[in-house]
């Protein structure tokens, strides 16, 4: 089978559960600026992620709690302003839509208007059901998050695999027939046994998208700038490298401030 089984001019969430069903793997990628957005759409990537990782990536925060309604709109309208190809979805911040379905539709409503993002995105199984639902009820449509759920972090206390135990790992097959029974699209499946991922997703029509979920699943997210090395600190055994930009960028400013120090920037050509 081919990787690729049609070319998309504008990929929808109709276009995910098409290319699930017809076998071709989703990619996606997160983006929280114009300009990165602007390479990764042009490059083809099927889904664009505004995360909340936003709240670790772009601001520094240890966790992703952080991070308000207000800056994922703002990172969100960039990458709609660069894009032509990619479906955007936004996450909706911690605090947002949890325990509360009518803030949970009034937050989305405000992601689709102010950002022009195209779909959200949010985590929790039978917890957040009621918020999955108001919000679908606005035509809005909605990705689910289960396994790792970084906003959970203080309940869980260590980022390690999820679902490793029997327990947890039927809640997680529930959880994920209940996102699709709501009229989810897709899910994102984080840090779980490649095993159990594997079954969830045949189990589901809806395309699951994993990290750390192995290739069981129907396609892949990772965070950009681990993917490109911009990040050094970070190397889960799910994370592939393509560039070692850390390293790469500190050398080219290296050699900015000694052309700068040395008198060589700017030469004759590069003034006027
Ligand atoms: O915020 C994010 O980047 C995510 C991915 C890790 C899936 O939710």
């Amino acid at each position: 089978m081919s990787a690729i089984n049609k070319e998309y001019k504008k990929i929808t969430t109709k276009s995910l559960v098409e290319m699930k069903a017809n076998g071709e793997k989703i990619s996606m990628l997160t983006a929280y600026d114009y300009t990165m957005a602007k390479i990764i759409d042009h490059a083809g990537i099927d889904v664009i992620l505004v995360g909340d990782s936003a709240s670790n990536v772009m601001a520094g925060h240890e966790t992703t709690l952080p991070i308000t309604l207000d800056h994922m709109i703002y990172h969100a309208a960039s990458v709609v302003r660069a894009i032509n190809r990619c479906l955007v979805v936004v996450d909706l911040p911690f605090g947002t839509y949890q325990g509360n379905s009518r803030k949970a539709l009034a937050s989305a409503i405000r992601i689709m208007k102010e950002s022009g993002g195209h779909s959200v995105k949010l985590e929790g199984g039978e917890e957040v059901a009621e918020s999955i639902s108001r919000i679908l009820t606005a035509g809005i449509p909605v990705m689910g998050h289960l396994g790792l759920t970084p906003q959970s972090i203080y309940k869980f206390g260590t980022y390690t695999v999820r679902a490793k135990e029997e327990e947890e790992a039927e809640k997680l097959k529930q959880d994920a027939k209940l996102l699709e029974s709501l009229g989810c699209f897709a899910l994102v499946l984080e840090k779980v046994p490649s095993k159990l991922a594997k079954e969830v997703a045949e189990s589901i029509s809806i395309p699951v998208i994993g990290i750390g979920a192995g290739d069981g699943v129907d396609g892949q997210v990772l965070v950009t700038h681990d993917m490109f090395g911009m990040t050094h600190e970070f190397s889960p055994r799910f994370l592939r490298r393509y560039l070692n930009l850390y390293q790469d960028m500190g050398e080219a400013v290296k050699r900015y401030v000694s052309d700068v120090k040395t008198k060589d920037f700017p030469n004759d050509k590069e003034q006027y």
